[in-house]
């Protein structure tokens, strides 16, 4: 019981943020005329926002150290780079999760109370029925954009690399409320699905980033060539553990170059079409991959 309700909210303090911040960058995407867009990730975005408030209230004590002081959570860059994406694009931000969030306590010894596994049954039920909505969601922009539709500022790889991010959510979720836990098996694939995550972040960066930043432009490429390579090189592995500690060494090298992209478009030092919260999402994710690589 205990690992089922540390996992269930280690998850969604990760993950919540990730969908609500997805939410927000779907909003910003929009043109004035896709007004029924703009209020339906505006809606979503709140009720993420409002799932992870209420998670945030119950984690102190409850969750491992390993996912607190990973920065999957929240970064020193997250509070920043939310006041500043906020005055930008005049879209809410609750930035007093993010305070609670950087003061969350470890897990102590003490047996977890039948009533917390009640409220932790009823917040993962809840965002799987959120998760199916956004999951709807994004596939809906991600069709008529395809279809020239519709118009967002988002690229349709974007749209598309965001819907596995929470189909993945999705299936931890499930799988959390059919096992009671999340099995190795997973674990071992999730491996696959970061390092194309990774991937296609350093190709979005690339995209996203002025092209007079060509030094900048030159590192998210050889980024994008090094996880195709070991994506390529999994494919016929013999030995995963060589692959583990090559994904390692790369994430961590990516690691340095994302908090130097988050500080700089804090800092208003880099020329791009970045928002700032975007800047610190990838950093985060990069940041959750490196725990599970660590094995943490
Ligand atoms: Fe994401
Ligand atoms: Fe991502």
């Amino acid at each position: 019981m205990n690992n089922y309700i540390s996992l269930s909210l280690e998850l969604h303090l990760f993950f919540a943020r990730i969908m609500k911040e997805h939410a927000l960058f779907l909003e910003a995407g929009f043109l004035m005329p896709d007004e029924g867009y703009r209020q339906k990730s505006e809606q979503l975005k709140q009720q993420f926002e409002a799932l992870l408030d209420d998670v945030v209230c119950i984690s102190s004590g409850m969750v491992g150290n390993a996912v607190l002081k990973s920065g999957e959570i929240v970064t020193d860059f997250t509070l920043e780079a939310e006041r500043k994406t906020r005055k930008l694009t005049d879209i809410s931000i609750n930035t007093d999760i993010t305070r609670r969030s950087q003061n969350l306590q470890c897990r102590s010894d003490c047996d977890f109370s039948p009533e917390m596994k009640h409220q932790v049954k009823a917040i993962n039920q809840r965002s799987i029925r959120l998760l199916r909505e956004i999951i709807a969601f994004k596939e809906r922009i991600l069709s008529e954009v395809l279809s020239c539709r519709l118009f967002t500022g988002n690229y349709p790889l974007l749209i598309d690399h965001i819907l596995r991010e929470a189909k993945l959510y999705l299936s931890y979720v499930e799988e959390l409320e059919k096992h009671g836990t999340i099995r190795p098996e997973n674990a071992r694939n999730s491996e696959l699905f970061w390092n194309r995550i990774m991937m296609e972040h350093a190709l979005f960066i690339r995209g996203l980033l002025d092209p007079t930043e060509e030094e900048l432009i030159d590192t998210a490429d050889e980024f994008a060539d090094a996880y195709q390579n070991l994506l390529k090189k999994a494919l016929d592995a013999q030995d995963k553990t060589i692959l583990t500690c090559e994904a390692l060494e790369t994430t961590t090298k990516y690691q340095s170059f994302k908090t130097a992209g988050v500080t700089g478009i804090n800092d208003c030092r880099i020329k791009s079409l970045i928002l700032p919260l975007l800047a610190d999402h990838v950093l985060r994710e990069a940041n959750h991959y490196l725990r599970i690589l660590k094995n943490e």
